[in-house]
């Protein structure tokens, strides 16, 4: 595997690289990212996996300094993948002056995540669009964790004419159902028994959406409730259209065929989000 610090490098090494897939990452990888690397061999000749700790996505009192920086283990990670390139940035090479141009997303972005993280998907697409730029893949895989962040870059993508295939990559859970992330290190052993109930929560809503519920509000606050009695603070739990991420009809007179419920909450001080499909007892439009 190459390890390439500056976007001249990387040009050099790619330039008769043939269909190239990319993995953007922030490091701290997990099976979960290496899931993606291997999606990503299905698409792509060269695979190239980025880190970057991307300071425009974090807000001033987030975990942008206490973000786990692990580039030697990470490293050996994605060499055992079979990963071609590692692209990992210095702070210099990706924002050599102050980025003062930024990408400005959709009104989504100041929803669901957005709405409590503001400024987050600006700094998320402002950096894929950078790193885009650095390695001109012909296709890049985001996993569906991140299903806002993936539904914006998808759109960013479409709208702004890029030649790039945004692939989805299903969720990788533990064996208790947690969601896989980086931030899943910072949880105490006490928080980390606790965590699987956020997907425990989010299966029972959309168990119930399936078995015929319409009453999504209902749904929605009987969610909080029961995560902030097992001690959760809780930012939101939502159910959503599948495609666009809109509110559906409070009765469920729309008839989507795909709906989303979406969660974020805090276990003390690590944040968390998750999200699970459910296609409801009606079917098909
Ligand atoms: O999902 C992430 O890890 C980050 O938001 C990304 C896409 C690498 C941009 O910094």
């Amino acid at each position: 595997m190459d390890i390439i610090h500056t976007g001249a490098e990387l040009a050099a090494r790619l330039g008769n690289a043939g269909r190239v897939a990319f993995v953007p990452t922030m490091g701290n990888l997990h099976a979960g990212h290496y899931a993606l690397c291997r999606i990503a061999r299905q698409h792509g000749g060269t695979v190239v996996t980025s880190i970057f700790v991307n300071r425009l996505q974090f807000g001033p009192n987030e975990d942008f300094d206490r973000y786990p920086r692990t580039l030697a283990v990470d490293r050996a990670g994605l060499e055992r993948e079979g990963v071609d390139v590692l692209f990992a940035p210095h702070e210099q090479e990706m924002y050599p002056t102050p980025q003062v141009y930024r990408v400005q997303p959709p009104p989504l972005a100041d929803e669901l995540d957005g709405a409590f993280r503001p400024g987050f998907f600006g700094g998320v697409c402002t950096v894929v669009l950078k790193l885009f730029n650095f390695v001109r893949p012909d296709a890049a895989v985001f996993g569906k964790k991140d299903r806002q962040q993936l539904k914006i870059v998808r759109g960013m993508v479409q709208q702004f004419n890029l030649p790039i295939e945004i692939v989805p990559a299903e969720t990788v859970r533990a064996d208790d159902g947690l969601a896989l992330s980086s931030r899943n290190s910072y949880l105490t052993p006490v928080e980390r028994a606790e965590a699987p109930n956020l997907y425990r929560v989010l299966r029972g809503i959309a168990d119930a959406i399936a078995g015929g519920r319409r009453d999504y509000a209902n749904l929605e606050a009987a969610g909080r409730a029961e995560l902030a009695a097992r001690g959760w603070q809780v930012d939101y739990v939502a159910v959503r259209h599948g495609l666009a991420l809109r509110i559906p009809h409070p009765e469920g007179f729309d008839h989507p065929n795909l709906l989303i419920v979406l969660a974020a909450a805090r276990l003390g001080t690590t944040r968390l989000i998750d999200n699970v499909d459910v296609i409801p007892q009606y079917g098909r439009d």
